[in-house]
């Protein structure tokens, strides 16, 4: 059967988009654990927050991309139902690339420490106010939860098709 595949960037800011998040939800669920003061925190939250800031560029990126060119249709066997899911679960998951790293930042703005990305320091427009702060530390904690549930779902619908031998459409979006 003809697979109507990614194309290569999309595929490529796919892959390179779902280490980085996967790896961010560990590191900051491991460094919001760590002794407040320590060295080891700030390095990790300095840390986090480049990388965080990397993936708002790179989420900016895919959407321009998604809007510039045409996602491939999907196999006619895929049940309506399927396909509802899928997109909603898609689109979901765009919205959280935004809503995660916006309120990251946000929050971070308004904890009295400058932000730096990649170790150059960003305008610091916040000062430093608790309640705001707390505000967007919990809007950034409920959207992690909400982005760790949506990408399960993703995960369990690519696993569900690969046990029913519909491995294509894991390929439409894999290399080669
Ligand atoms: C944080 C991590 C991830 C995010 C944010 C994410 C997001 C997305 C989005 C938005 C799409 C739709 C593509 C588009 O139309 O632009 C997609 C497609 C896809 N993703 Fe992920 N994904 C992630 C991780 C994964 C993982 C771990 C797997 C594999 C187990 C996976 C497998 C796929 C596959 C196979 C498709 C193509 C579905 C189709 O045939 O239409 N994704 N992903
Ligand atoms: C896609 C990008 C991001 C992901 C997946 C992510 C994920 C997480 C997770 C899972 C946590 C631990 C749960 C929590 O306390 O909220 C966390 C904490 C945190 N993140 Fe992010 N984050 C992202 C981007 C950012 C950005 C861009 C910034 C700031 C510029 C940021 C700043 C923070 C801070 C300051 C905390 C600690 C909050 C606290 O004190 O509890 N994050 N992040």
């Amino acid at each position: 059967m003809e697979i109507q595949k990614y194309n290569s960037t999309a595929i490529i800011i796919h892959w390179l988009m779902a280490i980085m998040i996967i790896a961010m939800i560990v590191l900051g669920l491991y460094m919001t654990g760590l002794e407040k003061g320590s060295d080891e925190r700030t390095w990790f939250f300095t840390l986090h927050k480049s990388i965080g800031l990397t993936l708002a560029l790179l989420a900016i990126t895919r959407l321009i991309w998604k809007l510039c060119s045409t996602s491939p249709a999907l196999p006619e066997y895929v049940a309506p139902r399927q396909r509802k899911m899928a997109t909603a679960t898609h689109h979901l998951l765009y919205l959280m690339m935004f809503i995660q790293p916006v309120s990251g930042y946000i929050s971070s703005s308004f904890s009295g420490y400058k932000t730096k990305f990649w170790g150059i320091p960003l305008p610091h427009w916040g000062s430093k106010q608790p309640e705001l702060n707390e505000l967007f530390t919990e809007i950034h904690e409920i959207s992690a939860f909400c982005l760790i549930a949506l990408l399960v779902l993703h995960i369990a619908g690519v696993i569900y098709h690969l046990r029913k031998k519909e491995s294509e459409l894991f390929k439409r979006m894999w290399f080669s």
